[in-house]
C-alpha cells in the first residue's frame, strides 16, 4: 500500500506489517520498525503531557507487534493503529527529526560536533568581557557556543579577588569538589603534592584521568602573573587523536580499544581508574581523551599487545609534543581559561622564581553547561520566531 501526501512525502507499509515506510521529499526512504513505533508513541497514555516522558515500559507490548493500518490525518500527521490494538498518531516531522536510518545518532560530546583547530587557530574570538557576559545573553550565548565548539574559551576582566572563580562557575553550574578542595592554589610550594604546584614547565596533559567520573571543565583564574614565562599552553586533543588515525590506524584503534590504569596517592587520598587513552562511541567517534605521563600507573596489558601499545603510545605522546598543535599565551592578571579537560589538553612553560604566578583553579561539570548552551539557543529561536511573526506572541503567552 503507497499513500501520496499533498506535501510530496510517500508513505507505505511494508507486506508484512512490521514496519512503516516513508519516501522523503529528498528521496531517501526511511524503515520504521512496528516495535519502534510502538515504543516511541506519543499519545498522552503514553508520554506524560508535561514532562514529555514516556509513562509505559517496554515491557507493555509484544516485540512481534504489527501495524494493521495506517491513515493520513492532514499533510503533517498519520494514524498508526498497531495489533495488540494501540492507536498512534505521529507527525511527519518527528518522523523525520528522529528517523534512525536518516541521522547518525547526535552526541554533543563527539568530535562529530566539534571543530578541531591547531597552532594556526586565532584566540581573537575567544576572548570575552566578562561583565558583557554576564549583562548580555547574546555573548555568554556565544561564549557556550565557543566552548562547545572549540573546546576552550577565554574570560577577561574578571575580578581580581580570591575565590572569584566559584562566582564564575555558578553562572553556568556547579562546582565540582575534589580532594583538591573546591578550588585549588596553582603557586610554587614547598614539598608539593603534585608537580603542577612547581615552577617546573608541563607538557600536555589532562587532569585527574584517575578520577572517575573526571572532572570535564577546568578553570583557572589568573590573579598574579609577573613572572618570566609560564605560558599557558593549550592543544586540542580531538585534533591530536585525528592525526593519530590518520597516520596509523593501527596505533589508533588500539589506543581506544586498550585500557590502561591510572592512579594519585597521597597520605589522604588514593584515587584509581582503568580507561582508555581515546574513548570512542559506538560510532567509533571520539569522545572523550586522557593523557598523563605523570598518574599514568604500572601498565598491565596483554603481552602479546604490549610492544604495539608502546609504539602507538609513543606515536600518541609524539603528536603531543608538536608545537604544530599547540597554541600558547600568557594570562594575564583578571583573565580566566576554562576548557574541556576531556578534550582539550594543557600544559605550561616553565617560569622565573622572581616575580609571582598565582592562579587559582577550579573544576565543574560540562553537562551543565551545554545544558545552559540548549535552553538558550531556544530561547533565541523562540524570540526569532516571535519577532517574525508577532501573533506568535499571543499564543506563547
Ligand atoms: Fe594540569
Amino acid at each position: 500500500m503507497s499513500i501520496a501526501m499533498a506535501n510530496g512525502h510517500k508513505l507505505s507499509i511494508a507486506h508484512d506489517s512490521t514496519q512503516l515506510n516513508i519516501e522523503w521529499n529528498d528521496g531517501h526512504n526511511s524503515e520504521f520498525l512496528a516495535v519502534w513505533l510502538r515504543d516511541h508513541c506519543q499519545m498522552p497514555e503514553s508520554r506524560d503531557a508535561h514532562s514529555g516522558q514516556r509513562l509505559m515500559n517496554v515491557t507493555d507490548f509484544p516485540l512481534d507487534v504489527s501495524i494493521e493500518s495506517i491513515t493520513p490525518l492532514d499533510n503533517q500527521h498519520v494514524e498508526i493503529i498497531f495489533s495488540p490494538l494501540h492507536r498512534s498518531v505521529f507527525s511527519l516531522d518527528w518522523l523525520e527529526q528522529n528517523a534512525y536510518d536518516k541521522h547518525l545518532a547526535n552526541d554533543i560530546y563527539s568530535e562529530q560536533n566539534k571543530v578541531l583547530w591547531d597552532s594556526s587557530f586565532s584566540t581573537d574570538k575567544s576572548v570575552f568581557d566578562y561583565d558583557d557576559y554576564l549583562n548580555n545573553q547574546d555573548t555568554s550565548r556565544a561564549l557556550f557556543d565557543h566552548f562547545a565548539l572549540y573546546g576552550f574559551a577565554i574570560l577577561e576582566n574578571v575580578p581580581c579577588k580570591e575565590g572569584q572563580i566559584l562566582d564564575v562557575i555558578d553562572t553556568f553550574g556547579y562546582v565540582r569538589d575534589t580532594n583538591y578542595g573546591k578550588l585549588f592554589e596553582v603557586k610554587t610550594q614547598v614539598e608539593p603534592n603534585n608537580l603542577a604546584f612547581t615552577n617546573l614547565g608541563l607538557g600536555l596533559h589532562a587532569d585527574n584521568p584517575y578520577r572517575d567520573p573526571v572532572p570535564t571543565v577546568q578553570l583557572l583564574h589568573c590573579l598574579e602573573n609577573t613572572v618570566e614565562g609560564g605560558e599557558s599552553i593549550l592543544g586540542d586533543g580531538f585534533k591530536a587523536a585525528s592525526i593519530l588515525r590518520e597516520e596509523s590506524q593501527a596505533d589508533f584503534d588500539l589506543l581506544s580499544q586498550t585500557w590502561i590504569n591510572f592512579r594519585f596517592q597521597d597520605k589522604d587520598t588514593d584515587l584509581q581508574s582503568r580507561v582508555p587513552l581515546i574513548e570512542v562511541n559506538d560510532n567509533d567517534q571520539v569522545v572523550k581523551v586522557r593523557f598523563n605521563n605523570r598518574s599514568i600507573a604500572p601498565i598491565n596489558i596483554d603481552k602479546h599487545k604490549m610492544k604495539a601499545f608502546y609504539k602507538a603510545y609513543q606515536h600518541y605522546a609524539e603528536i603531543l609534543n608538536r608545537t604544530s598543535i599547540m597554541i600558547d599565551f600568557k594570562l594575564t592578571q583578571g583573565q580566566l581559561v576554562m576548557f574541556d579537560n576531556t578534550r582539550v589538553f594543557h600544559a605550561r612553560k616553565a617560569f622565573s622564581t622572581s616575580g609571582s604566578r598565582w592562579l587559582q583553579g577550579a573544576y565543574a561539570d560540562v553537562d551543565s553547561l551545554y545544558s545552559l548552551q540548549s535552553v538558550l539557543s531556544r530561547q533565541t529561536e523562540t524570540d526569532a520566531r516571535v519577532t517574525s511573526n508577532p501573533s506568535a506572541k499571543k499564543t506563547s503567552n
